[in-house]
């Protein structure tokens, strides 16, 4: 949907002097109902380890701001252009009105160069979420312009009692020589070499002996799915994409693809310094550390943290959806990474620094151009061209197949936009611990049924979130229709 002609003006933009003041800290805003909030893109120097790159950020910080807001509330945030080319905002896994769903030439126009937008953002679920462009995404999120939103519950006990909480964005940059790698924009995965923990490689977080941490984690990375974990810590899965997990969970490690988030409560009960992890097949790398201090916390959450709740709505939720376990789709998506002129014995691509490609299941491409394909098996028809229409209300089940049988095999982060779902199985196996999502990762081979929740109207975008991917074209939208009076009804409240 992107042409390539407009990437040129962005690889132009990378050779401009920088002009641009460094980066700052990202600050926490917290919004209240009806709060109004200047958001803008543009250029800041930042420092990656010892090199000093130009790099693109929202509101001069990277990550942009986190910002917070009260579940149920609407509040508007006026976005400004100071970039050199077009962009939008969109409002990753929040179910916004149609309208402020920032896809480029389809909810709305794209936003020139020194031009502005107007957002009106509403919050229906608590839970972690962020914000990042809908155009050029394999260049502006590589480039910084990401951030967090944390819709905080009405209800009081929605979460377990901590300590304190923060959001955290992981990623990964591709540097050479002390610069940021160029982008080649040849559709393939870009991979970066060095982990970033909210934009700073090497971070260090603080906490004390006996504090119960939340960790609101966010996947930003063009490609990489993270495996992470905090060794010497205990992890508790307590949020998936959107608000709580059916039940909590203890665990080692929480598998992220790109736009999939967690929320996850760190007990440290020993001092000590902590490496905030990813596990690749072969080894591990280190996005940042928490140190700890022995200035122990009597909160007496450490006791509490054991206790694994269950999400009353969640457990209620697998009894009403039963009869969807086991009935056949509506749809079947079958994924495919087709390689034209490629011959199957594709080489392997050499480390890049201290990460290396080797630790995802990777083959580059020898030449020629990926064609990046999400095919409706019942029509056949491919990407852009699938166009489907529910009812809001209607519950859709969608069977998601990744073909092994490709050029090209590899997992791939399929995201929904305006709509949450449910994963309902895996392979055939059921899952055992329902959360709402909107990103789900299907596995090359793998076969996975999801429960689509139709329920917000509007004309919406599905596509892989690997970043080059979508830009690549693997992705189509559908269409979700109410009522007249009900869309009347919505309108007219936006009015007032
Ligand atoms: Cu976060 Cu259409 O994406
Ligand atoms: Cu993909």
């Amino acid at each position: 949907m992107h042409d390539h002609h407009s990437h040129s003006t962005t690889h132009a933009t990378l050779a401009m002097p920088a002009a641009n003041s460094e980066a700052t800290s990202t600050e926490v805003v917290v919004l209240r109902h009806g709060g109004v909030y200047h958001l803008r893109a543009g250029r800041v120097r930042r420092r990656i380890g010892d090199a000093m790159v130009e790099m693109l950020a929202y509101n001069g910080s990277i990550p942009g701001p986190t910002l917070q807001v009260p579940q149920g509330a609407e509040i508007t945030v006026h976005f400004t252009n100071e970039t050199e080319f077009e962009t939008t905002v969109h409002w990753h896994g929040v179910r916004v009105d149609n309208r402020f769903d920032g896809v480029p030439h389809d909810t709305q126009a794209p936003v020139q160069a020194k031009s502005s937008f107007t957002y009106r953002l509403r919050f229906p679920d608590a839970g972690i979420y962020w914000y990042h462009p809908h155009m050029y995404e394999d260049y502006a999120q590589e480039m910084g312009l990401y951030g967090n939103i944390v819709v905080t519950p009405s209800e009081s006990n929605y979460w377990p009692p901590v300590n304190c909480e923060v959001a955290l964005l992981l990623d990964d940059i591709l540097m050479e020589e002390g610069k940021i790698a160029p982008f080649d924009h040849s559709g393939m995965e870009r991979l970066g070499n060095v982990l970033l923990l909210n934009g700073e490689s090497g971070g260090v977080l603080r906490a004390k002996r006996g504090e119960v941490v939340r960790l609101h984690l966010t996947n930003a990375a063009n490609a990489r799915n993270f495996n992470v974990g905090i060794p010497g810590a205990r992890l508790k899965v307590i949020g998936g994409d959107s608000g709580r997990v059916e039940h909590e969970q203890i665990v080692d490690k929480i598998l992220l693809s790109p736009s999939e988030r967690a929320t996850v409560d760190v007990l440290f009960e020993e001092a000590g310094e902590f490496p905030i992890e990813h596990s690749a097949k072969s080894r591990s790398y280190r996005f940042g550390t928490f140190v700890v201090s022995e200035a122990s916390i009597e909160s007496g959450l450490a006791a509490k943290f054991y206790t694994l709740r269950h999400d009353p709505e969640l457990t209620a939720l697998r009894g009403a959806i039963h009869a969807h376990f086991d009935r056949a789709p509506d749809k079947t998506l079958v994924l495919r990474g087709d390689m034209p002129g490629m011959s199957r014995d594709g080489s392997h691509g050499g480390g890049h620094g201290n990460l290396h490609h080797g630790d995802i299941e990777h083959t580059m491409p020898a030449m020629g151009q990926l064609a990046w394909k999400i095919v409706d098996q019942a029509t056949d028809q491919v990407n852009h061209a699938i166009h489907w229409t529910f009812n809001a209300g209607e519950q859709v089940k969608i069977r998601i197949v990744n073909d092994p049988q490709v050029d090209h095999p590899m997992a791939h982060p399929m995201h929904f936009h305006g709509e949450r779902f449910l994963v309902l199985q895996r392979d055939g196996v059921r899952n055992d611990n329902l959360a709402w999502k909107d990103t789900v990762l299907v596995n090359t081979g793998e076969t996975i049924d999801i429960l689509l929740d139709a329920s917000n109207a509007g004309s919406w975008m599905a596509h892989c979130h690997i970043a080059e991917h979508n830009e690549g074209g693997m992705m189509f939208t559908f269409q979700v229709q109410s009522d007249q009076a009900e869309t009347f009804d919505r309108h007219t409240a936006h009015a007032n």
